[in-house]
């Protein structure tokens, strides 16, 4: 496992793509040169992404848009399927599929993840996912369950794929929601190891289920742009939550990237595609998956979140700014001890060569990634 951990590099600071699956990525913005997450763009990206040296590509699993003007995220490609295409397209990166344990039989996820990772040659990674937008699950005809036994769920179910990826022979699961009979299941995952398992649940039950299962947790950045301090507590206390259990666990966070050669450009641009063209009928769809409504709380505290929604939770945290200020920021993130970040771009294509030419080698220079 260690190499799939690695992701098959020596960089000490994994820098992923997050979220180009999805129609406007992680941004929910109105601005004309937003995402399309068409298969094209992917494809491109993805190979551009490979050849630079970026370390992993990170979907959404989203079935339904979330309205606003946008319909931001009403698009957006299967991550398992788009998976396999963009692992057949390159020869380096980690490619992850998103799972929600239960929309997906696990037999039928566990040989699809299989032959993505045969396809991959051991660069597929597994998000598992229990789900929370109610919206999406009617859309299935299923019923949610209630939060904590959403994760009871997803324990029997990845306990069934884990057996599905290593019994030689037959077996019977019997557990509390799963009962299968004479499993069989070949071949297994390639090269007598499986996928790199991840998590982003933020509820205690969610970090728990993680802690035991995962090889990846990512979390929220927090601090402020002077201070990691919130970061480094963070990271010591899931590893040593994990040590507890007898388990490494590696730590990731999210950000949203606005790079331009000076300072003011770049803020600039963030406050008009983020922030004055923000989809705000779209955010308020999302808050209100979340039962959050001017009906559920106090107006001034609704506008509150819809600002903090905007500018941070969607795309994580900003990072604006020069290209050495966004590499200081990310290799403070790697000093606080998280293994890396799935990064966002308003659009993926026209921005990441940018990043990459003037970022990644200002991050060699710091130390955190691996000089070629
Ligand atoms: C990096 C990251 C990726 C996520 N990917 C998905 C996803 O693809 N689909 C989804 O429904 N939820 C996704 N989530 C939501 C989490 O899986 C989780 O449900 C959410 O953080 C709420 O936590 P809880 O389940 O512990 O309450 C993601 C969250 C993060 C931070």
């Amino acid at each position: 496992m260690h190499d799939r951990i690695a992701m098959y590099n020596a960089n000490a600071l994994k820098i992923g793509v997050f979220g180009a699956n999805c129609s406007s990525g992680r941004s929910a913005t109105k601005v004309p040169e937003r995402w399309s997450a068409s298969w094209p763009d992917c494809l491109r990206l993805a190979r551009m992404a490979d050849e630079a040296g970026i370390d992993f590509m990170l979907p959404i699993a989203r079935w339904k848009g979330y309205g606003g003007d946008t319909d931001f995220h009403g698009a957006s490609l299967e991550t398992i399927t788009w998976a396999v295409a963009l692992l057949g397209a390159t020869e380096r990166m980690t490619v992850f599929g998103t799972v929600h344990a239960p929309l997906f039989h696990p037999l039928i996820a566990a040989k699809e993840l299989v032959t993505a990772d045969h396809v991959g040659e051991g660069r597929l990674g597994l998000n598992l996912v229990v789900g929370w937008n109610e919206g999406e699950f009617e859309m299935f005809g299923v019923t949610q369950r209630e939060h904590d036994a959403r994760y009871d769920y997803a324990q029997e179910w990845l306990d069934a794929v884990k057996r599905a990826w290593t019994e030689p022979g037959s077996f019977d699961f019997d557990g509390g929601f799963l009962k299968l009979r004479g499993v069989r299941a070949n071949p297994k995952p390639f090269g007598g190891s499986r996928p790199i398992i991840m998590n982003a649940g933020s509820s205690a039950v969610g970090q728990a289920f993680a802690l035991k299962n995962c090889d990846a947790f990512f979390v929220a950045t927090s601090g402020s742009r002077t201070s990691m301090a919130g970061n480094v507590e963070k990271v010591a206390e899931i590893k040593s939550q994990a040590r507890g259990l007898g388990r490494e666990i590696e730590v990731f966070t999210v950000g949203q990237v606005i790079c331009r050669d000076n300072q003011q450009e770049a803020e600039d641009y963030y406050r008009h595609a983020i922030i004055e063209n923000a989809d705000w009928g779209a955010i308020d769809c999302m808050l209100a998956n979340k039962h959050i409504t001017p009906q559920t709380i106090p107006l001034d505290e609704y506008e509150q979140k819809r600002q903090y929604f905007a500018s941070h939770a969607i795309g994580g945290y900003p990072f604006v700014g020069t290209p050495e200020r966004v590499a200081d920021e990310l290799a403070a993130i790697s000093k606080a001890g998280m293994r890396g970040v799935a990064l966002s771009f308003v659009n993926y294509l026209d921005e990441l060569p940018y990043f990459c030419a003037e970022v990644l080698p200002r991050l060699q220079r710091l130390g955190v990634r691996a000089v070629n």
